[in-house]
């Protein structure tokens, strides 16, 4: 396994690669690994070369958020990595993307003010601004995103249309613990009243999702419920719940089109997103994003 550290290095790499004619994937990554973040690398494997990035990114924190406390195992990713077979780990400084008197930022307008970006001004901003960078560095033909991150993946489907990027974005499901928590890097900040507390976000997306099943359709209902089954944990405070469309994160009152029932909830101080389909869509041979899985 290869380790990049500066631009120009992958450009060298890239060119050989093009001479060779491999198509190449990415997964972008801020490191702290885990099972979700490893689930996103079958798919990648179709592709000659498999690149992991692990940066974690300043431009997507707050001034009061956690990019100093963010984990960094490093080692620990780059021994993960290599056992799963990944060709290249691309892992720049700070200053190797935003050097000196960087400037220029992408926003996907009308997308990343609403939701989380709600309560994290400027974060898809930076997430944008990343993912483009990165994939003009390393030009994969695929990009591997989590489902997770919901608002994430919708926006950036619209850059690369928008933008007319020559890239295949592919969306994976989310990986859970057994009792349904969404594997985060953010979930090893809870305490372990907190951590069993965490369980409260993906009961009540099933409880919505139970309620759906049975035939309400009114999204005022099925939020109440998110709404109410919340409350009733004392460490839990919601930030958000929304079910908006999967196109473009509009606020649906009825759930019709392919709808996605989405929140946010502060467990102590951590803050922990999780989000569902309404409908389902239907499950792909051997993931299924409602299903618990353990961690490996
Ligand atoms: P990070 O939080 O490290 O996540 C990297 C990728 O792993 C994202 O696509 C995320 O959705 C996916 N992922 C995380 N937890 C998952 C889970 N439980 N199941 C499935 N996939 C999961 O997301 C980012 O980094 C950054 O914003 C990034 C895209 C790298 C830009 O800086």
């Amino acid at each position: 396994m290869q380790i990049v550290k500066t631009v120009a290095d992958f450009k060298t790499l890239r060119a050989e690669w093009d001479r060779q004619r491999l198509t190449i994937s990415l997964v972008p990554t801020m490191g702290a690994l885990h099972a979700g973040h490893l689930s996103l690398l079958g798919p990648a494997r179709k592709a000659d070369r498999l690149v992991v990035s692990i940066f974690v990114n300043p431009a997507q924190f707050g001034p009061q958020e956690d990019l100093q406390r963010y984990p960094r195992p490093l080692e620990r990713d780059l021994s993960l990595l290599e056992a799963q077979g990944v060709d290249t780990v691309f892992l720049p400084s700070a200053t190797e993307i935003y050097p000196e008197g960087y400037r220029t930022f992408v926003t996907v307008e009308g997308m990343s003010s609403e939701l989380c970006g709600a309560s994290r001004p400027g974060h898809f901003r930076g997430v944008a601004t990343v993912v483009l960078k990165l994939i003009h560095i390393v030009r994969p033909h695929w990009a591997v995103f989590g489902q997770k991150d919901a608002q994430q993946t919708i926006i950036l489907r619209r850059m690369v249309r928008d933008l007319n990027l020559d890239v295949d974005l592919l969306v994976q499901p989310i990986v859970r613990e057994v009792d349904g928590l969404a594997l985060s890097s953010r979930n090893q900040y809870l305490s372990g009243e907190e951590r069993k507390a965490a369980t409260i976000l993906f009961r009540s997306l099933e409880l919505a999702r139970q309620a759906w099943l049975r035939g309400e359709r009114e999204s005022a209902v099925l939020l109440r419920g998110v709404r109410e089954l919340i409350d009733s944990e004392s460490l839990a405070r919601l930030d958000y719940a929304a079910i908006v469309s999967v196109e473009d994160l509009r606020p649906l009152a009825e759930v019709s089109a392919d709808a996605l029932l989405a929140l946010a909830v502060f467990v102590g101080s951590t803050r922990l997103i999780d989000n569902v389909f309404l409908p389902q869509p239907l499950p792909r041979a051997g993931s299924e994003s409602g299903s618990p899985c353990h961690e490996e």
